[in-house]
């Protein structure tokens, strides 16, 4: 089995990060997402990823490289525009080949992995015995994972018959026939190439992939679901991402890495400091992560942050917040609930008279205490 890993995309709704970054690379528990995604690949055993990748390919490629880390051989594969889920597939067609395989959304993360899910289609897949009464002869095409989300209305939505079989998937709907979400990860056979090629763009111009799945019921060609249990985040817009760190961070076994820690510092519960990063002076009360290099002087690092490598946090108090490497932050008595990008610079200066002095990349967004 092959898997294919979605890191293209317009990533819209985290601008600005995504001006200038993939957010597939943005740091969670101080790793990238995709990397928790290719750890789980790579547990369930698959080998050959294949990864869609769009305006920031090179970045994806610069980070991931040819994948050996994970003793995965990975193809990248250019998407002219994010013309949709399905459309990757249409890309993606010559390198999968007639194989089956696993399509997951560089920018989801699992609690608990793929192993289960991905050997269960497998099972399936194998299974060529005479079928039970009621069961379909044909082996799944697809197997899909849902999940039980307060707002469906935000997802493709999976609708049952009265027999309690998976009828139909329904993109964003505005009255959802189920609270069943479609997670991000999917389990296809070649079957689903002819999907792909006979939908039509759906109103919003992209190739849904709910609408390919659609195709595949509609045939009659049996599609499985499974309900995920643990927690699943798509992270592509500010609160979840936040959510996945606070999640990484609750598991994460305290350590020191390295780091110098004086006398007048405390590091309370689950803390992880990384080599040559430096403590003065602080109180960092996990859960919390401090990258390698980063300075912590005179400053509170609360629960639920993680700092990346070669930033300074000089008096200054931050939690429930990821910052990225490389920036620095001053002076500030409280920053919580935030996402600060690479090499960003907050401070307060004595400067007069009194103002707040931005200078901010298209789509940012800033929420003054007073
Ligand atoms: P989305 O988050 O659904 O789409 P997006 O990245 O365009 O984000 P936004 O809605 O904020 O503009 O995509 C899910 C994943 O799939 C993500 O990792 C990007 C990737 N993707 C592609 O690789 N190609 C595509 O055509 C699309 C739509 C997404």
């Amino acid at each position: 089995m092959k898997g294919l890993i979605l890191a293209g995309g317009s990533g819209s709704r985290l601008r600005p990060i995504t001006h200038t970054g993939a957010k597939q690379l943005v740091p969670v528990a101080n790793k990238p997402i995709l990397f928790h995604g290719l750890e789980h690949l790579a547990a369930a055993g698959i080998t050959e990823v294949g990864m869609v990748v769009g305006d920031t390919a090179a970045e994806i490629e610069a980070a991931v490289g040819d994948g050996s880390r994970w003793g995965m051989a990975v193809t990248y594969l250019p998407q002219a525009a994010p013309l949709g889920l399905a459309h990757a597939v249409l890309v993606a067609r010559d390198f999968l080949g007639d194989d089956d395989f696993v399509m997951y959304l560089g920018d989801n993360l699992l609690r608990d992995g793929l192993v289960g899910f991905v050997d269960r289609f497998r099972a399936e897949r194998a299974d060529r015995r005479a079928p039970r009464l009621g069961e379909s002869a044909e082996p799944p095409a697809a197997r899909i994972l849902l999940a039980r989300v307060p707002d469906p209305q935000r997802f493709g939505v999976a609708r049952f018959g009265p027999d309690g079989s998976l009828t139909g998937l329904v993109e964003k709907p505005t009255d959802p026939p189920s609270d069943l979400a479609l997670v991000g990860v999917y389990l296809f056979d070649p079957r689903v190439h002819e999907a792909v090629r006979a939908i039509a763009p759906s109103e919003r111009g992209e190739l849904e992939i709910t609408d390919a799945l659609q195709w595949l019921i509609d045939r009659g060609h049996p599609v499985h679901h499974e309900v995920l249990q643990g927690w699943w985040i798509d992270t592509g817009k500010l609160t979840p991402l936040l959510e996945a760190n606070r999640l990484l961070l609750e598991v994460l076994d305290p350590a020191n890495e390295g780091a110098k820690v004086d006398e007048a510092s405390q590091l309370d519960g689950r803390v992880v400091v990384c080599e040559d990063a430096e403590i003065v002076a602080s109180t960092v009360r996990g859960p919390a992560v401090i990258g390698p290099r980063t300075r912590i002087i005179g400053s509170y690092i609360g629960p639920f942050t993680s700092v990346d490598r070669d930033c300074e946090i000089v008096d200054s108090e931050l939690e429930h917040s990821i910052v990225l490497a490389g920036s620095r932050i001053e002076n500030i008595p409280r920053i919580a609930d935030s996402l600060i990008g690479r090499d960003v610079v907050v401070s307060r200066s004595a400067r007069r008279p009194h103002a707040n002095r931005l200078m901010l990349g298209d789509h940012s967004q800033v929420d003054l205490d007073q």
